[in-house]
C-alpha cells in the first residue's frame, strides 16, 4: 500500500469516527474485509493457527490477533496497544435547557479536553442510542447526524474586553450547545430529535421507547491536508485514532509466523481506562487465556512463559515541539512533524519503556529504513501517560510506548506530519511480520 492511499484512507477514517463506538465499528468492516473473523465474548471460541480473528467488548474497545503457528513451548506475542476515545463533550442524561429563546443541550467534559476550540465550531452528533422494543427487549443502535446541529458561541469582545488575556471557561455555564430557536408552542425533547434521526438512518425499526443514550459532540469539519507542500493533516481525534488505524492497517497486511500478532484498542483511556473494556479491565487479558487452541485454559505459569518471551508496542501520539513555545520542551528531546515515530521515556515509568523494549523498537525502525525520535519530558514538567504502563503493570510483558509526533494534543483540531503514520506503519508491519 503506497503512502497516498494509506492517508487517503486515514482521512476516511478519521471522519467516519467521530465516537469510540464508530471508530470500532469501522475497524470491524475494514478487519472483515481482511479475513477476519468476529467472535462474540460470550461464546465458545475455536481458534485454528494462522487464523485471523477479531472481537469487540463494550462497543468501544476491540482486539484483533492472528493465531501463530508455534507450540506453547515456542509461543510469543507481539502486540500493539492503542486508545479509541478523545477528549469531547458528553451530552448529558437529561440535557435540554431554554434560555435567551434558544434550546441547549448541557454537556460534561469527557477527558482533558482544551475547551476554547469548542466555541465557534459547527458541531454535530454522534454515538450510541438504548431502547425498548415492542416485544419489551433492549437493544442499541449507533446514530450520527452527520450535519451541524449545533454551535457553541464565543462572547463578543465587546463584552469581555479583557478576553484575550484573562479568560476562563466555565464547563457548566459557558461551554452549552445551541441546538436551535424555541418554538410558540411545542416543548424542546433532545429524545425525540434523537427518535427522528433514528428512523433517518434506519427507517421504522421497532422502537417502544428510548432508554439511554452516549452521545458526543463533535466537529462537521472534516480532515485536511494543510501546507505550501502539504507536509501536515489537521483532523480531530488524531490522538489516538491515527494509531489505531495505523494499527489495523499493519495487522490487515501482516504475513507472521510463528509468533501470535494481536492489536488491542480501547475505550476510556482519556479518563483513566477504569472501565469494564479500558486497559485497566481483564479484556487483553481475557483474550489471551483462550488464545491458544490446544493448550485449552492457559494457566498462569504458561502465560507468563509466553509473555515473558514477548513484546507489546504502546502506540499513542506524543508531543512535537511547537515553534512558538519550543522551551516547553527539553532542548535535547525535541520531536518534530514527519520526523518520524518517537520513543517516549519518563524516569517514573509514566510510559513504560526501558532501554532494552527501546532498543527492539529501534532496531525495528534500522530494518525499515524509518526515522526514529526520542522525547523525555523537562525535568520540572509533569508527564502524562497512556496505556503502555498499565498493560505492563497488568499482564507484565515488556512494553515500549511510541506514538507519532503532533501539537494541539486534545484540542478539537490537532496537527500531525503527513509522513509520521506511513512511518509507523512500516514499523508496526514490520514487527508483525518479525
Ligand atoms: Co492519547
Amino acid at each position: 500500500m503506497t503512502q497516498e492511499i494509506f492517508n487517503h484512507d486515514l482521512i476516511q477514517f478519521l471522519h467516519r469516527s467521530p465516537t469510540p463506538f464508530h471508530c470500532v465499528q469501522n475497524m470491524v468492516n475494514s478487519l472483515e474485509e481482511h479475513n477476519f473473523v468476529l467472535l462474540e465474548e460470550n461464546e465458545p471460541w475455536s481458534l485454528e493457527p494462522g487464523g485471523r480473528y477479531m472481537t469487540s467488548r463494550g462497543d468501544g474497545s476491540i482486539a484483533a490477533f492472528i493465531c501463530g503457528d508455534a507450540d506453547i513451548d515456542n509461543a510469543t506475542l507481539r502486540i500493539v496497544g492503542a486508545h479509541t476515545d478523545s477528549p469531547c463533550l458528553k451530552i448529558k442524561p437529561e440535557p435540554e435547557r431554554v434560555r435567551g429563546g434558544c434550546n441547549q443541550l448541557s454537556v460534561e467534559v469527557y477527558g482533558g479536553a482544551l475547551l476554547n476550540p469548542w466555541f465557534d465550531r459547527d458541531l454535530s452528533i454522534a454515538g450510541r442510542v438504548s431502547y425498548r422494543d415492542n416485544q419489551g427487549g433492549v437493544s442499541s443502535v449507533l446514530i450520527d447526524f452527520q450535519r451541524a446541529v449545533a454551535i457553541i458561541p464565543s462572547l463578543a469582545i465587546h463584552l469581555d474586553r479583557d478576553v484575550n488575556s484573562k479568560r476562563e471557561i466555565n464547563p457548566e455555564k459557558h461551554v452549552v450547545a445551541i441546538t436551535g430557536m424555541t418554538g410558540e408552542d411545542d416543548e424542546f425533547s433532545f429524545r425525540d430529535c434523537i427518535l427522528e434521526q433514528i428512523e433517518e438512518e434506519y427507517g421504522n425499526i421497532d422502537i417502544d421507547l428510548l432508554l439511554d443514550f452516549d452521545l458526543y459532540l463533535y466537529d462537521t469539519n472534516g480532515p485536511a491536508f494543510v501546507g505550501l507542500a502539504d507536509e501536515f493533516l489537521s483532523a480531530a481525534r488524531l490522538d489516538n485514532l491515527l494509531s489505531c488505524y495505523t494499527a489495523m492497517r499493519s495487522i490487515e497486511s501482516a504475513r507472521p509466523g510463528d509468533a501470535t500478532c494481536i492489536l488491542v484498542c480501547h475505550d476510556h483511556e482519556e479518563v483513566g481506562s477504569v472501565s469494564s473494556s479500558g486497559a485497566q479491565s481483564p479484556f487483553l487479558i481475557d483474550v489471551l487465556r483462550r488464545l491458544f487452541p490446544g493448550a485449552g485454559q492457559l494457566d498462569p505459569g504458561e502465560l507468563t512463559r509466553i509473555t515473558q518471551r514477548s513484546l507489546m508496542i504502546s502506540a499513542d501520539n506524543a508531543h512535537a515541539v511547537h515553534p512558538n513555545y519550543a522551551d516547553k520542551h527539553d532542548h535535547n528531546h525535541r520531536p518534530v512533524l514527519n520526523g518520524g515515530p518517537v520513543i517516549k521515556f519518563n524516569a517514573s515509568q509514566r510510559y513504560a519503556t526501558n532501554s532494552e523494549t527501546a532498543a527492539l523498537f529501534r532496531n525495528l525502525c534500522i530494518e525499515t529504513g524509518v526515522p526514529v525520535q526520542a522525547m523525555a519530558m523537562r525535568a520540572d514538567m509533569a508527564c502524562g501517560s497512556t496505556i503502555g504502563p498499565i498493560s505492563s503493570a497488568a499482564i507484565g510483558i515488556p512494553v515500549v510506548d511510541v506514538g507519532i509526533p503532533q501539537w494541539a494534543m486534545h484540542s478539537l483540531r490537532e496537527t500531525a506530519g503527513s509522513r509520521d503514520a506511513y512511518y509507523l506503519h512500516r514499523v508496526l508491519q514490520a514487527f508483525y511480520n518479525s
